[in-house]
């Protein structure tokens, strides 16, 4: 068997070469790397292809089971290394390491649990469960025997749950009698008992007691400490085709009836565990931490099945930044002597807002890689996580990737290629970006400004929105043709590097001017006075558009100046033009669960608008938009 250390880039001159021979023979390439793990049947043929219908197909008639890869060739191995590392919402509760062989003996256990349920290969089984070893495991068990999981993020609440079992059409429920947040407990059993008054296919409910609440269940329900006891722990993995489906998952759904993304089997193993080596340059003793949950993409590719591929120590945190202390978060850095810490500049500003005595009273000195990934990060954010976390010796690899594109597309390589404040850098190997302009031809790649778009396949690409092709046509590859269309605007530097100027969606054309709402923020964000900011257009007579800003402060006091201060800032770092017309302070801006902010309501709001803000249940803070409103 090929060894994968030998496509993993280790300079930049590699990377280079790496990436040339992806890009003029993808199907050599990809067939390389692909012979580095275990399937149960050669593929025949690298690649099938086709933008128009779309369709893409990736290791054709290749037989495998991506648990076969993710714990027991590492039995072979290292059955004893730390495949888990949990710590507890509670600092006080004790931290957990599960073994590989650990791991692959829960998994073939629950594996057999759902067997018993009349689970078998194709059916969807729905994950609505709190930040727990055991929901790995769920993931797992349900690849073991080749059912798709679903699993919904344990903050959404029961309608959005309902809805997405029902889009899914699932046959059983894996959930929790509550899960710990910080200080709260949430009532899980009892969002998932509201939600399945709605849900008809759903046969069995498996609760996994988590808070210990004295409940008890309803019919169809069992308790999964109860389950496990009834099966062995003997199960032979399911023979999968390359293409059959691993898993859906439903993309936040800003805008619109949420989407249920399809990632297949072979492309999406091949593709989370190589973007995980390259991109986080990932060594057999660290100790690796993303903080997403595992109810995002980020959680799948990069807590579960890309670490998990690469025989990685991957660290599932239940709890929330903020608990005990906004400290949390460097004393488990410190604690577990944690090597690799990837998390979101949503969580960077929320941290940095504080006294940076809370980072220095920890020992980081473990750290040797940073990331960040889900929104563009701001040079100032940047700036903070660099210098007080990294201690200026940590590489940053901003990502920029999305739940369709199933792995990271576009990062450096931490420590082999150069990062570069707010950019997300280069392609990684095997990914062709392009800008196109807004007629669709492709512009310069060096200090270009455009649409992003993918003009390759690549083997991660989500297969379709499940139940759904024609909108997944729609969305992303029918505004411009032989081109995969994320939705992101980018441009690049004189040497190529790409950065996210956000989605498309939240261009604004100011008096023909094309303006970019994200560098307008990053403008704002500038301000010592700053914590966060939106910026927004909305429709005005004599420019066409016009531009709003919502600012939170961290002393809102001065708030008299501050309007005149942030026009000026934005006049000063971009020009005239891009000055708002409105500055609004606000405390909070709507947030998802995800913590992106919900630029359709502030539009809304920019516009005039004072009710039918559609659907606001799956804000985190619901409350904020009335607020605004009063005080717009
Ligand atoms: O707009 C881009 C932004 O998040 C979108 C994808 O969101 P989602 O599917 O929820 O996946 C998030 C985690 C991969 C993208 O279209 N985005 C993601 N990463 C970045 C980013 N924007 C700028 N920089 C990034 N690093």
């Amino acid at each position: 068997m090929k060894k994968i250390e030998n496509f993993i880039a280790r300079s930049e001159s590699n990377y280079e070469q790496l990436y040339k021979k992806s890009i003029e023979n993808p199907s050599e390439f990809w067939n390389n790397i692909a012979e580095t793990f275990y399937w149960k049947k050669k593929w025949d043929k690298t690649l099938d292809y086709d933008f128009n219908k779309p369709e893409f197909k990736w290791f054709v008639n290749g037989k495998l089971n991506i648990t076969e890869n993710c714990l027991d060739r590492h039995l072979i191995e290292n059955p004893k290394k730390t495949a888990i590392l949990f710590e507890p919402n509670d600092p006080n509760e004790k931290s957990q390491k599960i073994s590989y062989e650990e791991l692959h003996k829960r998994v073939c256990v629950f594996a057999n649990v759902l067997k018993s349920k009349n689970v078998s290969k194709g059916d969807r089984v729905c994950i609505y469960m709190p930040m727990v070893p055991e929901l790995t495991v769920a993931v797992l068990a349900c690849a073991r025997i080749g059912a798709v999981h679903s699993v919904v993020f344990a903050g959404f609440s029961s309608t959005a749950l309902a809805a997405r079992i029902n889009d899914a059409k699932c046959k059983v429920l894996l959930t929790a009698d509550g899960s710990f947040r910080g200080p709260k407990v949430i009532d899980l059993i009892s969002i998932a008992n509201h939600a399945l008054v709605d849900c008809e296919s759903i046969e069995s409910t498996i609760v996994l007691k988590r808070i210990g609440s004295e409940i008890s269940l309803k019919p169809k329900q069992t308790w999964w400490h109860n389950e496990i006891l009834e099966v062995t722990h003997e199960c032979p993995s399911e023979e999968m085709d390359s293409e059959d489906m691993l898993f859906i998952l439903y993309t936040s759904g800003s805008t619109g009836k949420p989407k249920g993304m399809v990632h297949s089997c072979g492309g999406y193993m091949i593709y989370s565990a190589y973007t995980f080596l390259n991109v986080f340059q990932y060594r057999p003793k660290d100790i690796y931490w993303c903080t997403a949950d595992i109810g995002w993409i980020t959680g799948h590719s990069y807590i579960v099945y890309g670490p998990l591929l690469s025989g990685a120590t991957t660290v599932m945190f239940e709890g929330v930044p903020s608990f005990p202390d906004f400290s949390r978060f460097w004393n488990i850095i410190e604690k577990h002597k944690i090597t690799h810490f990837y998390t979101a500049p949503t969580a960077i500003r929320a941290l940095a807002k504080h006294s940076v005595s809370l980072v220095d009273s920890n020992d980081l000195s473990s750290l040797k890689v940073l990331g960040t990934v889900g929104e563009p990060i701001n040079e100032e954010a940047w700036n903070w996580y660099d210098k007080n976390i990294g201690k200026s010796k940590c590489p940053i690899v901003d990502t920029w990737w999305q739940t369709e594109t199933g792995g990271i597309m576009l990062s450096s390589l931490a420590g082999v290629t150069k990062d570069k404040p707010t950019f997300a850098t280069k392609p990684m190997i095997g990914i062709q970006p392009v800008l196109l302009n807004n007629d669709g031809k492709e512009t310069s790649s060096k200090n270009g400004e455009g649409i992003l778009a993918i003009k390759y396949p690549w083997p991660s690409i989500a297969r379709t929105i499940y139940g759904d092709h024609d909108r997944y046509k729609n969305i992303y590859f029918s505004a411009y043709p032989g081109y995969y269309f994320p939705g992101d605007g980018a441009l690049t530097d004189n040497e190529g590097n790409y950065r996210i100027t956000g989605r498309v969606d939240d261009v604004v054309i100011v008096s023909g001017h094309n303006l970019g709402t994200a560098p307008i923020e990053d403008a704002i964000n500038l301000h010592p006075n700053v914590v966060e900011s939106a910026v927004v257009g909305y429709p005005h007579d004599i420019k066409g558009n016009a531009l709003r800003a919502f600012v939170i402060l961290l002393n809102d006091k001065i708030e008299i100046d501050m309007e005149n201060e942030i026009k000026n800032l934005i006049s000063k770092t971009i020009g005239p033009i891009a000055k708002p017309d409105v500055v609004q302070i606000v405390s909070g801006l709507p947030k998802t669960r995800s913590g992106k902010i919900m630029r359709r309501i502030l539009r809304k709001i920019a516009s005039g608008e004072k009710e039918n803000f559609g659907d606001i249940s799956t804000l985190l803070n619901p409350e904020i938009v009335q607020e605004i409103l009063e005080k717009s």
